[in-house]
């Protein structure tokens, strides 16, 4: 690099005046030579490299044979009911991706990867959409009730969208370099979007991946989409763009048959020319052709009957890019799994998978068409894998406070502090606390209760719950009150029956979205809704049990009755939560304001439970990676539930059994844990002892 005397005078002034630099200089300052580039505010080349270990909550295993036994295991794959116990189990992962990448990417779990010979395929099909936000729409009875986004996933696509294209770029760049680097070498990508951000993706994919290893821009096509009307032409198609890691990736041909027969002369080369086929006499030999190879633009429809998921895409479209760039037992994942169609896909052609989602209810989805499929396969005598649900274990401070990591070191510090101080003096004055010193957990004090917060876009995990029973037991505390936004799944009751027996009363609270509302925070209108609450039955009977559900009850507010009859205009209604109840608030043309409890029954609030018949026989182990390439495995103290009987409501079908059916076992004492996944998808537990 040569710079003329004046070139080097202008730069200096810039920087003493603590001024940007003008654009040319990035051309004659810097080494890298890359002639097109696309570049966005904040952009850099950091990719996190954080481990946190996976914690399995729940195991899924649809018994091949009804029988329970489990005297003996075989010596194959398989126990005595036929449920697997060697070889690889799929994942489905709760949590951001980024994080997940990163620990998939560093930590033990990659052996395990590498051993399946490594990851073959990825398809993501990430939040384009800008209009497509985390609400969902639930039904109850013939209403539909749009239910607002988790605190978390709210945080989430505001760090997606909330500056535009560009914080959309650095969110996938980042992870798409995460992806890279996870890809075996003879495997390949596939990105989804369309016409809001191709033309980006397609730079970064370039970047990340090379130009050289661009293979395919398929154009996926629907035509049973509603006109738009206007004057511009219809946007009726998608792209979805293929890169391979390197040179020789995977490709099988796909075969499809033609809309139309055609015929043609048959051809063969010769000496480098392409000639006709000729008989005897000379003449041409004609051939009628029913199939061709696919190309690059794939006529798919995108209407799917009951719909599980708003974003959800057609099978068809996944399987055909599953077909040509993965073989039977390789490892395929999706990481912006959604509804699991890549998963259900995958386990229907015999590749194993890994999955996840930032959204509690896209894992409820997925987990339920999972069983579903499970359920599929047995009728049909087929194979299929067990799978397990996992999610992050420990937090690190800064992984929740969404601090800018381009800052440097002593910044980011202040930063932390200063985002931790605000949210905690809010979440405490909406929770009408006041605030104490000197305590490594406890926050807050709320008459006789001392208030601990957890973190502010990650759940709060049993090592933070356990954290604070520590801090009691050394200060002879007896009252708690954790808040969070959202708890690891499996978490409760169990962690409050373990502080009862050392004397502590735990309650677990979840911090509702409007304490982001002032207005309502200076109202004291701020409830801090428990979490839920269930009741069963055991009927045994000889050496059997059934389980019964006799009752559950949750405790959601969203939005309230009084703001309804305030704001909803004459012949209009709304739909409302309060205090565990779904209410449609309507007004009549007059005026005259009514309201109707959807939720009349207990079990309307229900989507989908299920039993492990003998809970605490089998350990949550995480696999924490040490300095050395040493791996140790240590126990959380919490059991894996076993998923072994399960009734819930899909589209289709909206009817819900009450009664589990009764399962044989063996003579003795055991835990019997009920896990119910309520219509927002928030789960609750509850452990019960018997005696066979
Ligand atoms: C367009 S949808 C995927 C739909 C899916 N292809 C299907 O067929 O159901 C995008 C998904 O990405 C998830 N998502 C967004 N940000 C994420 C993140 N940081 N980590 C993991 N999942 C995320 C959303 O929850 C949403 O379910």
């Amino acid at each position: 690099m040569k710079l003329t005397d004046n070139e080097i005078r202008d730069i200096t002034k810039y920087l003493e005046e603590g001024k940007p630099l003008p654009d040319m200089y990035r051309f004659l300052l810097f080494g890298d030579k890359r002639e097109v580039e696309l570049v966005w505010n904040g952009k850099t080349n950091e990719v996190t490299n954080v481990v946190l270990p996976f914690q399995v909550i729940e195991h899924v295993d649809e018994p091949r044979a009804e029988k329970d036994t489990r005297i003996q295991t075989s010596l194959f794959d398989f126990d005595n009911r036929g449920r697997q116990v060697k070889g690889w189990t799929n994942k489905l992962i709760w949590g951001d991706n980024k994080l997940i990448l990163s620990s998939l990417k560093n930590g033990p779990l990659r052996e395990e990867i590498e051993a399946q010979g490594g990851l073959k395929l990825i398809y993501i099909d990430p939040p384009f959409d800008v209009g497509a936000d985390f609400s969902m729409d639930i039904e109850i009875g013939d209403e539909q009730f749009t239910k607002q986004p988790g605190v978390l996933e709210e945080l989430a696509y505001r760090d997606t969208w909330g500056k535009g294209a560009d914080s959309f770029i650095a969110m996938i760049y980042e992870r798409l370099s995460l992806m890279r680097d996870l890809l075996a070498d003879d495997g390949s990508i596939y990105v989804h979007c369309d016409w809001r951000v191709n033309s980006y993706l397609h730079l970064i994919m370039d970047e990340i991946f090379g130009k050289d290893n661009f293979k395919n821009e398929i154009i996926w096509h629907y035509d049973d989409k509603f006109a738009t009307g206007g004057n511009v032409l219809d946007r009726n198609h998608d792209v979805i763009y293929s890169f391979s890691k390197a040179d020789k990736p995977i490709v099988n041909k796909i075969i499809l048959e033609k809309d139309e027969p055609t015929r043609r002369a048959l051809r063969k080369k010769v000496d480098g020319k392409t000639i006709d086929v000729r008989d005897e006499q000379g003449n041409k030999i004609w051939v009628t052709y029913t199939e061709k190879k696919a190309d690059d633009v794939w006529r798919i429809p995108r209407t799917i009957q009951n719909l599980e998921y708003p974003t959800q895409k057609p099978e068809k479209l996944i399987e055909r890019i599953i077909l040509a760039s993965s073989n039977q037992n390789d490892l395929i994942s999706d990481f912006f799994c959604g509804s699991g169609t890549t998963l259900a896909v995958a386990e229907k052609l015999g590749r194993k998978w890994i999955g996840s989602d930032l959204g509690k209810f896209a894992i409820h989805t997925s987990r339920k068409r999972m069983i579903g499929v499970q359920r599929e396969l047995k009728k049909e005598g087929k194979n299929y894998r067990a799978f397990e649900i996992l999610n992050l274990g420990k937090y690190e401070r800064q992984h929740y406070i969404g601090v800018n990591p381009s800052l440097r070191e002593k910044e980011k510090q202040k930063q932390i502090a200063r985002k931790e101080k605000a949210f905690l003096e809010l979440i405490l004055r909406a929770y009408r606390a006041e605030g104490v010193e000197g305590f490594k957990t406890f926050h807050g004090k709320k008459s006789a209760r001392l208030v601990a917060v957890g973190p502010i876009n990650l759940p709060v995990t049993r090592l933070f719950v356990d954290e604070v029973i520590k801090e009691c037991l050394a200060n002879k505390i007896s009252k708690v009150d954790v808040l969070a936004f959202e708890f690891e799944m499996g978490l409760f009751p169990n962690i409050q029956e373990e502080a009862k027996k050392k004397g502590i009363d735990l309650a677990l609270k979840y911090i509702p979205r409007d304490v982001f509302d002032k207005r309502a925070v200076e109202k004291n209108q701020v409830v801090f809704h428990d979490v839920s609450y269930i009741e069963v039955k055991p009927h045994v009977k000889g050496n059997s049990v059934a389980v019964e559900l006799t009752d559950f009850s949750v405790y959601y507010n969203q939005d309230s009755i009084a703001n309804a009859e305030a704001t909803i205009k004459n012949g209009k209604s709304k739909l409302v939560v309060e205090n565990g109840k779904i209410i449609k608030v309507s007004k009549d043309k007059d005026g005259i304001v009514r309201r109707d409890i959807l939720t009349k029954k207990w079990t309307d609030w229900i989507d989908y439970w299920a039993v492990d018949f003998d809970f605490e026989s089998k350990k949550e182990v995480v696999r924490i990676k040490k300095d050395k390439a040493e791996i140790e495995e240590r126990w959380t103290g919490d059991y894996i539930f076993e998923n072994e009987w399960q009734s819930f409501r899909t589209k289709k079908d909206r009817t819900l059994e009450l009664k589990s059916i009764a399962h044989e076992c063996t003579k003795g004492r055991r835990k019997i844990a009920v896990k119910v996944v309520d219509i927002f998808g928030n789960d609750t537990m509850k452990v019960i002892r018997i005696q066979i």
